[in-house]
């Protein structure tokens, strides 16, 4: 079985200060709640607290991901359906963050005139939030980037809106794969502009890497408080 000690230190990760240590104690404990669900780009919340999104395709992990950061199995819906996923869902994780969960692109069977609506909507959203502070583009560690994924860097790339990869689902590959794979997403990851050095590695079913990716929001949120 994999470990996190079997995880590379990636050179580019936060430097986990007590300060960082213990902000980060602090804020995942906090109660998450959610907020609301928005089909609708007049519908957001106003975009007055720090906020952080999480895309990639449908079925990568995206709500199982925010379901194991915040500790709770059910505050996301995840599911076995890919496309489950069809609004933008917000959760708040005391009142200096947000987190939203994006509809999963790529779900080939829904109708061709929705998915060009929520590519519109989803460009507009990630070019007019001041708040969006990151957003964590997740990818199955199984399959790498795929054409869908260029698309949303590229896309992210334009709206100067800056993206961290994060690897998912490491659980159901070997260490072999792993290093080979991790090798491969950061050589394309170099390329795109808006997206940060560190791979983020992660298992939301075995608990892996899921205090990097804390460390990493609160590390974010200290960043603005200093400010
Ligand atoms: P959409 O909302 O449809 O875009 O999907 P999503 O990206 O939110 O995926 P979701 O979190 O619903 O997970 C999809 C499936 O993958 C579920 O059956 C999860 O249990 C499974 N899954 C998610 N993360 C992991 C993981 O780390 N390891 C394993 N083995 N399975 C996972
Ligand atoms: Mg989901």
């Amino acid at each position: 079985m994999m470990d996190d000690s079997l995880i590379n230190q990636d050179p580019e990760a936060v430097e986990a200060t007590q300060e960082l240590l213990d902000y980060t104690n602090w804020l995942f404990s906090q109660d998450p709640k959610f907020i609301l669900s928005v089909a609708q780009l007049d519908q957001l919340p106003p975009a007055d607290t720090l906020e952080i999104a999480f895309a990639g395709r449908s079925n990568v992990g995206k709500s199982s991901l925010l379901n194991a950061l915040v500790r709770k199995h059910n505050l996301a819906r995840t599911s076995n359906t890919p496309g489950r996923t069809q609004m933008l869902n917000f959760f708040s994780l005391s009142e200096r963050l947000l987190f939203v969960d994006l509809p999963g692109y790529g779900y080939a069977e829904a109708p061709l005139k929705i998915i060009a609506n929520w590519n519109k909507t989803l460009r507009q959203y990630l070019m007019g939030r001041p708040s969006l502070r990151r957003v964590f583009l997740l990818i199955d560690a199984r399959h790498g980037i795929k054409e869908k994924d260029l698309e949303m860097m590229t896309m992210l790339d334009e709206v100067a809106v800056n993206y961290q990869l994060v690897l998912t689902k490491i659980d159901k590959i070997s260490q072999t794969e792993l290093t080979a794979i991790e090798e491969k997403t950061r050589k394309i990851a170099e390329k795109h502009t808006a997206c940060h050095p560190e791979l983020l590695i992660t298992s939301s079913e075995k608990k892996i890497g899921i205090d990097q990716v804390q460390q990493t929001i609160a590390a974010l949120i200290l960043d603005d408080l200093k400010r």
